[in-house]
């Protein structure tokens, strides 16, 4: 198992944001993380993350407990999150902006450099690679985030809503880019309200309610899942595989 987070909860006051989730993902998965606005999902990220500590429960990552690790241990071990909003460094380049994830494994600057443009390649940002970060859209910053965690070797990504807002094009171009990064064997874990993305994506959904699993499994079984047409999807949804 390389991810077991048991009975995870965290709490903003009275608030539980996310109230006893359990999450289990083996090497090599592909896993959709779905649910309605204001379900945890992000605030479960930001736990598995150590992006903020959990209120009670466990996080094991490849047998070592990091519950109570710091963000940055988190990366070292190889977990590497995007943000929903994307935390992309303005007033640096897109490839400097890389070169901050490439610099957890490769301290010297020209190795660094290197490895970025190799991880620049790889998700087509080639041509931006010496523009302001800042000279990006939305789309842009979506894969610039992408490739800055990737450029630091995590073993488990956890994608925010990485596909979101992007034209039919650019999306069959990320979902492409997720593709290939599954095949260079990192797991992933990918939040996304597109339902066309998880049933491309995914072999396996969860999905998220009030802070807690109401359901998983095949994500054609669980779009046909009466609790989970309730809370989220609604009727008159038809499932496709793409
Ligand atoms: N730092 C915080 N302080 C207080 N409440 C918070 C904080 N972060 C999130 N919340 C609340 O926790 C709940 C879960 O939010 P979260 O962002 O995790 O949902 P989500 O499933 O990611 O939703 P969406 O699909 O809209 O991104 C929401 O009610 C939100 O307002
Ligand atoms: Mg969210």
């Amino acid at each position: 198992m390389l991810l077991e987070a048991r009975d995870v909860s965290k709490s903003f006051g009275s608030f539980r944001a996310v109230a006893g989730a359990n999450l289990f993902i083996e090497e090599g998965e592909i896993v959709g993380l779905i649910g309605p606005n204001g379900a945890g999902k992000s605030t479960f990220f930001n736990c598995l993350a150590g992006d903020m500590p959990v209120t009670t429960g466990q996080i094991i990552f490849d047998g070592h407990d990091i519950t109570r690790a710091s963000p940055e241990a988190h990366a070292r071990i190889g977990i590497g999150r995007t943000f929903q909003l994307p935390a992309t460094f303005e007033d640096m380049t897109v490839l400097e902006n890389v070169m901050v994830g490439a610099f957890l494994r490769y301290p010297h600057r020209d190795d660094a450099r290197e490895h970025a443009r190799k991880i620049i390649e790889l998700t087509g940002l080639a041509a931006h690679a010496s523009n302001w970060a800042r000279s990006l859209g939305t789309p842009g910053r979506k894969r610039l985030e992408i490739a800055r965690v990737l450029a630091s070797k995590p073993r488990l990504m956890l994608l925010d809503e990485s596909l979101a807002g992007l034209t039919p094009a650019e999306l069959r171009d990320a979902i492409s880019l997720v593709k290939r990064i599954h095949e260079m064997g990192i797991t992933l874990v990918i939040v996304e309200h597109i339902m066309e993305v998880i049933m491309t994506l995914t072999r396996r959904v969860l999905v998220f309610n009030q802070g807690h699993v109401i359901a998983s499994g095949k994500p054609e079984d669980v779009v046909r899942d009466p609790a989970v047409i309730a809370a989220y999807l609604g009727h008159g949804h038809v499932p496709r595989r793409g």
